[in-house]
């Protein structure tokens, strides 16, 4: 996997100072929006089961940026008990509060609906709405109390366009449509109050990413749901970017860590679903 990028944000501080948590920061899409949070001066707190990469990305991360304060706490989403002592963790590494929290994990793994009937099938259905879905709303509730108590907080869950259906990938797309009525439900239920402030929420939808970006099991997820297509999307995802994205490419990691970057810094965005998909499932 290629080394985190800079963004169009390179340089300015605009996270001086703020306490930023990334599910999932370890690897992928997280690994970059760490780094862009870093490159503007916020102290970011990667949650992550895979201490030995997050600890990577930390290391890439203090590499480029000297100053930088990058801390690793361990913890698996989908586990509701033990979620508990890593956030006990974080409540200490950064003193009770939370100022930005980006819930990003997710995993993809295909299943078409049909085939929910089988042991082999229904084991994988169960993992991807744990992690997916138990894994977003444990985070979210463990955030909260934190979360109350940042500077302008924000929780930004990081979905995808499959959010309204995506062959071969039946619970993948449940779990990123789930996050949607997720959304709606925080935006109202974290609303500002006569003795707490508001906590923004918001939605971001990656569709196709460049492939250097994508680690090498997510590749295989990947291959395998194609294969389990049976209509015209059976072709590369590079092929399906270069014929039905108006932009002719797919994303780069650093243009997914941007919006995150620009949900973070607006102060009236709430309650929004933003699709980073180059206009291919554009809403007039
Ligand atoms: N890669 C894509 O093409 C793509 C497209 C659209 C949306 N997305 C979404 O972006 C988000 C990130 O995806 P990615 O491609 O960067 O994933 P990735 O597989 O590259 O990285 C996922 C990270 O989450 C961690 N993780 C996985 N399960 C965990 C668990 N139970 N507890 C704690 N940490 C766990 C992994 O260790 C890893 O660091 C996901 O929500 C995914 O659905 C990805």
């Amino acid at each position: 996997m290629k080394k985190p990028e800079s963004s169009k944000f390179s340089g300015k501080a605009l996270l001086k100072g703020k306490k930023c948590v990334v599910t999932g920061g370890a690897l992928g899409i997280g690994r970059q929006i760490c780094y862009t949070f870093a490159e503007n001066e916020a102290e970011v707190l990667i949650l992550d089961f895979n201490v030995a990469a997050a600890e990577e990305t930390k290391s890439l991360i203090q590499e480029a940026f000297k100053d930088s304060k990058v801390h690793v706490v361990q913890g698996d989403v989908s586990d509701r008990i033990k979620l508990k002592e890593s956030f006990a963790e974080i409540a200490s590494i950064f003193n009770g509060s939370i100022d930005v929290f980006v819930n990003n994990v997710g995993i993809i793994q295909p299943c078409r609906i049909e085939d929910i009937v089988s042991e082999k099938e229904s084991n994988t259905f169960d993992k991807i709405i744990d992690v997916n879905f138990k894994g977003t709303y444990y985070c979210a509730a463990y955030a909260y109390p934190l979360l109350v108590k940042g500077i302008d907080p924000v929780l930004i869950m990081i979905g995808s366009c499959a959010s309204v259906g995506s062959e071969g990938q039946g619970g993948y797309a449940g779990t990123k449509a789930a996050q949607r009525g997720l959304l709606g439900t925080l935006a109202k239920e974290w609303k500002a109050t006569e003795d707490y402030q508001a906590v923004r929420v918001g939605l971001i939808e990656p569709d196709y990413l460049e492939k250097t970006a994508i680690t090498a099991e997510k590749q295989y997820w990947i291959d395998l749901a194609n294969a389990r297509r049976t209509t015209v999307d059976k072709i590369s995802d590079e092929a399906v970017a270069r014929t039905k994205v108006p932009l002719k490419r797919e994303a780069r990691l650093n243009e997914i860590s941007e919006v995150v970057m620009l949900y973070t810094l607006s102060t009236y965005l709430n309650g929004e679903a933003i699709s980073v998909s180059g206009g291919k499932t554009m809403r007039l």
